[in-house]
């Protein structure tokens, strides 16, 4: 398959349980090799470069899963997993820090008493906003949501969905919209690519 995402876009990508959607994702964000091709971002191929050189990319091009639980250490209290992506980029700084993350936590429609909790202790339409959240402070060039409103019901779903449209109309930001729901990537999305076993199909 050949695609490309263009800068500010929301490019949808459905097809049906187990055509190679989160696969593609998981190549796309390095996280696994392709068996053949290549992956450019800004026109460049990141493939073999070390874990230092990589950090631009994994600070601009970040992955909203179905499964934001497992994105949050369940020991750690919420406000805690929240600054530990900006201590790693080294963008903490503590009061300009607990700023942002009032800002961005307002953009996810959240209260910032969430984050005295614990993982276990948020709904999951809650913890999907804060994985958002968490991702949007680090100022992402691309947002790839794979299945990001499946798990939740249908009113829960609408708000998100209404949220990460809404993001788009403050900032320049790429959306991969990863869903097996015609309906939902027709809505969200300028584009929409069909996949099937493995290939683009439309
Ligand atoms: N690590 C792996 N090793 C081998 N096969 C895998 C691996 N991960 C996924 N697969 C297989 O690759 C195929 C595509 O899986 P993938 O998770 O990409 O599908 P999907 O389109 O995201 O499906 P869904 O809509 O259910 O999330 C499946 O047949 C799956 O079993
Ligand atoms: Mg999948």
């Amino acid at each position: 398959m050949s695609l490309t995402i263009k800068e500010g876009e929301t490019l949808g990508l459905m097809g049906p349980s187990g055509c190679g959607k989160s696969t593609l994702a998981r190549i796309l964000l390095r996280l696994i090799p392709a068996d053949s091709g290549e992956v450019l971002y800004k026109g460049k191929n990141y493939r073999g470069l070390s874990g230092k050189q990589m950090l631009p990319f994994r600070k601009e091009v970040q992955l909203i899963s179905q499964r934001p639980q497992s994105f949050f250490d369940p020991s750690m209290k919420l406000g805690k997993s929240m600054i530990e992506p900006l201590k790693i980029f080294g963008l903490y700084e503590k009061t300009y820090s607990e700023e942002i993350i009032a800002q961005t936590l307002y953009k996810v429609k959240l209260n910032d008493s969430l984050l005295e909790r614990y993982p276990h202790q948020v709904s999951g339409g809650e913890i999907q906003r804060l994985s958002i959240c968490r991702a949007l402070l680090l100022n992402p060039k691309v947002l790839i949501l794979d299945e990001a409103t499946s798990m939740l019901d249908i009113s829960v779903q609408a708000q998100i969905l209404h949220i990460l449209k809404d993001l788009k109309k403050t900032q320049s930001i790429s959306y991969l919209f990863i869903s097996h729901d015609r309906k939902v990537v027709e809505w969200m999305s300028d584009r929409v690519l069909e996949m099937k076993q493995g290939k683009i199909i439309k």
